[in-house]
C-alpha cells in the first residue's frame, strides 16, 4: 500500500471547515483502532498517543510497537515528546510517508516527563522549541506537511502570547492550546487564554479542554474564535460526540468490538475503551462487575443482554 499517495492536507481543511474536530493525542488510547472508530463519526483529524523520540529512533521494533496506521488512518498527525531539534527532525523524516503532520507535545506535566526535559518542561525554552520548528522544517520540504505544538498555558498569559508567536514565526503550522497551566488538573479550563492566543496569531488555532458535548464545542467557539476543536475524554465516553449525541449509542459499542478485532486491538485496551464508553449506560453496580472481566467472551455475553454485541 503506498501511504504517500494518500497524503491529506491539514491546512486546506481548516480553510474548508469552520471549525475543525480533532481526536486528540491520548497514551495507549488513540491507538490505531480507536482513530478508525471515531473517524467513522465525524473526526476530521486524529492524533497518535505520545511516542517518546529517543525511542522511536533506537530500533524498528521499538517504532512498530509504538506506532501502527493503515491506509484509511488518515489525516494523522504523529504526536512526539522530543527536546533536541534532530531527533525530532529524524522522527519526522521516518515516519513522513504514514502521516500528515508532525507535533511537538509541549504540555505534558507529569514529573517523570518533565524531568526528562519533555512536555510542558518546553513552555519555558522557546528557543529551543523553534529550533525544533525550523530543523524539522528543513527536513520536510513538503509544505503540506504540518507542524503542530500542542501547549497549555502559562500563569502570566504574556508568555503564552509570546511563545505562540515565537512559534508562528518559526514556521509552525497550528497550535492546540489545552487551557490550563501545567499545574492545574481539575479546574475549569482558561476560555480567555484561549481567545488570547488566537487573537495574538495568524495561523489557525485549536481550543482544548473539557468538550463532552457538541454544545461545549460551539460554546468554546463563539467564545474563542478558535479554528478547531480537540477532544479526549469526551470521545472516550462518547465516540460520536462529533456527531451530537448525548452518549454512546449502541451502534457505536458494535462498531467498536467490529474495529477493534479487525485492527488487532489487545483485550485490554478493547475492554479499557468499553468501559469508557458505557459509563454513562450501564448503573455503576453492573459497571463494578463489568469492569473485572478478564475475557472477550465474558464481555461479549454480557453485552447481549443490552443487545449490544455483533
Ligand atoms: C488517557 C489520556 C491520555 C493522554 N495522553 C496525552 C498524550 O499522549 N499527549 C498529550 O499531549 N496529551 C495527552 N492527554 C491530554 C489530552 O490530550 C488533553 O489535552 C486533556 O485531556 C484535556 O482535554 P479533555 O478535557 O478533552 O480531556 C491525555 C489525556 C488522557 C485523558
Amino acid at each position: 500500500m503506498d501511504f504517500e499517495s494518500n497524503q491529506k492536507n491539514i491546512l486546506e481543511l481548516f480553510e474548508s471547515k469552520p471549525c475543525v474536530t480533532m481526536c486528540a493525542p491520548m497514551v495507549r488510547y488513540s491507538k490505531l483502532p480507536f482513530r478508525m472508530l471515531v473517524r467513522r463519526y465525524c473526526c476530521d483529524v486524529a492524533f497518535t498517543p505520545m511516542m517518546i523520540s529517543h525511542s522511536f529512533l533506537e530500533s524498528a521494533n521499538a517504532r512498530d510497537s509504538d506506532f501502527t496506521t493503515s491506509y484509511e488512518d488518515r489525516p494523522l498527525v504523529a504526536q512526539f515528546a522530543a527536546k533536541n531539534a534532530v531527533e525530532l527532525s529524524e522522527c519526522a523524516e521516518l515516519i513522513y510517508s504514514q502521516t500528515d503532520g508532525i507535533d511537538l507535545n509541549c504540555g505534558c506535566p507529569q514529573r517523570w516527563a518533565m524531568s526528562d526535559g519533555y512536555g510542558a518542561c518546553l513552555l519555558e525554552k522557546p528557543e529551543i522549541v523553534q529550533d525544533m520548528i525550523h530543523q524539522v522544517r528543513n527536513r520536510i520540504s513538503d509544505s503540506r506537511y504540518t507542524v503542530s505544538l500542542k501547549i497549555r498555558v502559562h500563569d502570566d498569559l504574556r508568555k503564552t502570547v509570546e511563545y505562540c508567536k515565537r512559534a508562528e514565526q518559526a514556521g509552525v503550522s497550528f497550535i492546540s492550546v489545552h487551557g490550563r497551566t501545567k499545574s492545574q488538573r481539575n479546574e475549569p479550563i482558561n476560555v480567555d487564554a484561549i481567545k488570547l492566543v488566537k487573537e495574538n496569531v495568524s495561523i489557525p488555532v485549536v481550543g482544548n479542554g473539557d468538550v463532552f458535548h457538541l454544545d461545549d464545542i460551539v460554546t468554546l467557539q463563539e467564545a474563542t474564535g478558535v479554528n478547531g476543536v480537540m477532544c479526549a475524554r469526551g470521545l472516550l465516553q462518547n465516540p460520536t460526540l462529533f456527531t451530537g449525541t448525548d452518549r454512546t449509542p449502541s451502534n457505536c459499542v458494535t462498531d467498536w468490538i467490529d474495529t477493534a478485532v479487525s485492527f488487532g486491538a489487545t483485550f485490554t485496551s478493547l475492554h479499557h475503551h468499553l468501559i469508557f464508553m458505557l459509563e454513562k449506560i450501564m448503573p455503576k453496580a453492573e459497571r463494578k462487575l463489568f469492569n473485572t472481566y478478564s475475557s472477550f467472551a465474558c464481555v461479549l455475553d454480557h453485552l447481549e443482554c443490552y443487545n449490544l454485541s455483533s
